[in-house]
């Protein structure tokens, strides 16, 4: 049996996320599969003992297909022992980086039919030079009166890989009755 970690990435820091998760589990002797949860047609569940979800924010909301594919496989997410990551830049701050302190990811929790056992927020990465103009003149208008870099030459990955690790542990230790 393996675990399905899926994930919705806009820059691809969910994705890289994912596959660190991936490989801190293999390590463990876990075998992964890491899919884009955006293009997933027909999943095998059967193959699987395990769920992860990741997920970025993007002006304020998850990717709509989130909330779609939960309600889509809800039934399935409740029976499999599961966990969900969020990812964001609010969580640059260590205050605001837990499910109860991240208002998405507790908005998340709260509305989702989905249980999950386990629950992360992790600081995201910010890549002005990858962003179009809109979006790099909006994210350096929120990182100004939120004291965070302003400078769009910089790339900054706030993620704690640290922290990354030992979500693999708790994910690793996941069994069919945890609940969050
Ligand atoms: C256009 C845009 C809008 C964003 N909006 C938010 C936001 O509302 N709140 C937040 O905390 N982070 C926001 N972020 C930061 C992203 O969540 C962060 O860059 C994350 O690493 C993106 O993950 P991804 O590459 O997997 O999509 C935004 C980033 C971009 C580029």
């Amino acid at each position: 049996m393996k675990t399905l970690i899926l994930f919705s990435t806009r820059d691809g820091q969910t994705r890289e996320i994912a596959a660190f998760l991936a490989s801190e589990l293999k390590e463990q002797g876990i075998y992964s599969d890491v899919i884009n949860l955006n293009r997933t047609d027909e999943i095998a569940w059967q193959e699987y003992d395990r769920v992860v979800i990741g997920a970025s924010i993007r002006y304020g909301h998850f990717h709509p297909a989130v909330d779609r594919f939960v309600k889509k496989h809800v039934a399935t997410l409740n029976s499999l022992p599961g966990a969900f990551y969020s990812v964001n830049l609010v969580a640059r701050k260590a205050e605001k980086r837990t499910p109860q302190t991240n208002s998405y990811t507790r908005k998340f929790l709260l509305n989702s039919p989905w249980k999950p056992a386990a629950c992360a927020v992790f600081a995201g990465a910010l890549r002005y030079p990858h962003y179009r103009w809109y979006d790099r003149f909006m994210i350096r208008l929120i990182m100004k009166m939120t004291g965070g870099e302003t400078d769009t030459r910089k790339e900054v990955v706030y993620t704690d890989w640290s922290q990354v690790a030992s979500f693999a542990r708790e994910i690793a230790q996941l069994t069919r009755n945890s609940r969050l």
